[in-house]
């Protein structure tokens, strides 16, 4: 079986690379590099011991596209590549939907010439806005509040209404909560160019000594502590929820939709705390005006996936701090060299 993974090189996309070479899949990746290093896939090989096809090519560049088709008789396509940034999204949104909607046309356009018609798509629990309550269901009403979010919604809507004008097509929306950690070899990880807008990468950056301190976007929510929570989810078990994704599709299931969460919140101080246990580091943070836009808490219920995929992540918070932090440490200045 041979899987195209667009945005292979970046941070989910590098990780689901692995776990799609340790089930053997054929893997080709095609990616722009636009905010990735193909040292990344170097590293992929590496830990894998396995060779995979990299395409350093554009999806807005529908030749591109047509010349790996060309080339590789693809059974599925695992589609991560994007722009992922919410305020700079709001910023240049005209950006946003050229390089994710027209990007994806281009993509299925050519997926159709070619009767490929498997896909996964990365969504996200953006597309739930300020869900009424909690855990969050893959039924809850859909809506979105920037741009980034927009092109999700409107990716999600594009692949149903495909679908009912060909069944032939089998399409897996994947809704990921907050995708953190690196793989446990420490030598992939997440890599952001600049300063990070997750808290994540946030605090790794003010562990290892980059940054000064974490801001703490409001502790007034109506929340335990009074800070955010968020279900965050070990990237490794994101990987692996495509790995378990990808049998049901070729079930020919039509569309599926799946929450990819742990079903549990943490607040921002517990995220703090954690990564000051793995790594034994004192973590200094301020608490500041909220962020706009943001809500109290979003939590998954992951309840579907566990039925229908067989796929539950069961990583802790331990090993998010843990294996985030053996990531920082090793490669302080991410892929890049100095
Ligand atoms: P990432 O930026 O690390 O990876 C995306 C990859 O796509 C990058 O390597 C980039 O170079 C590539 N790319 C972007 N535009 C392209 C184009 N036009 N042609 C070819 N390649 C292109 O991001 P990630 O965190 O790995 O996210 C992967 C997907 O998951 C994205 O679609 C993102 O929106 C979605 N997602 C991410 C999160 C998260 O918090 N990381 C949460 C929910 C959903
Ligand atoms: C962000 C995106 C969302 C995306 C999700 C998954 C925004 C507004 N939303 O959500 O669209 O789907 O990532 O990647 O960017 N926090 C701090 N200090 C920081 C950074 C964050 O206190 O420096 C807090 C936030 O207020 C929030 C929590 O930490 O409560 C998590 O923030 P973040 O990692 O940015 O993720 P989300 O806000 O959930």
């Amino acid at each position: 079986m041979k899987i195209l993974v667009t945005g292979g090189a970046g941070y989910i996309g590098s990780h689901t690379c692995i776990e799609l070479l340790n089930e053997n899949y054929d893997v080709v990746v095609l990616d722009n590099l636009s905010n990735s290093s193909e040292e990344s896939l170097k590293r992929v090989k590496s830990i894998t011991g396995k060779h995979l096809e990299f395409y350093k090519a554009d999806l807005l560049d529908k030749e591109q596209v047509t010349a790996i088709f060309l080339n590789h008789k693809i059974d599925a396509v695992i589609h991560f590549a994007g722009l992922k940034a919410v305020g700079e999204s709001v910023t240049i949104p005209l950006k946003y939907f050229h390089n994710n909607i027209t990007g994806t046309l281009n993509l299925l356009e050519v997926m159709n010439d070619f009767n490929v018609k498997n896909i996964v798509f990365s969504s996200s629990a953006t597309v739930y806005g300020d869900p009424s309550s909690l855990p969050i269901k893959e039924n809850f009403p859909l809506s979105a509040t920037n741009p980034y979010g927009r092109t999700k919604l409107m990716i999600e809507e594009i692949l149903q209404d495909i679908y009912r004008s060909d069944k032939n097509w089998n399409i897996a929306l994947l809704r990921y909560f907050n995708p953190v950690g690196a793989h446990e070899s420490g030598k992939i990880g997440e890599d952001p160019f600049g300063i990070p807008n997750n808290l994540v990468p946030y605090i790794s950056q003010v562990a290892v000594g980059v940054l000064p301190r974490v801001s703490v976007y409001g502790d007034d929510y109506d929340t335990p502590d009074g800070t955010g929570v968020r279900d965050y989810i070990h990237v490794v078990d994101l990987a692996l929820g495509h790995i378990k994704t990808l049998p049901k599709l070729f079930t020919s299931p039509g569309v599926v939709i799946y929450n990819l969460g742990t079903g549990f919140g943490y607040s921002v101080l517990e995220m703090i705390k954690g990564f000051e246990a793995a790594s034994d580091k004192k973590i200094p943070y301020k608490v500041c005006e909220r962020r706009p836009g943001d809500i109290a808490a979003c939590w998954a219920d992951p309840v579907k996936a566990k039925e229908e995929l067989f796929w539950e992540a069961d990583k802790t918070l331990i090993d998010m701090c843990r294996d985030t932090w053996k990531w920082q440490k090793n490669n302080p200045n991410g892929y890049r060299e100095s």
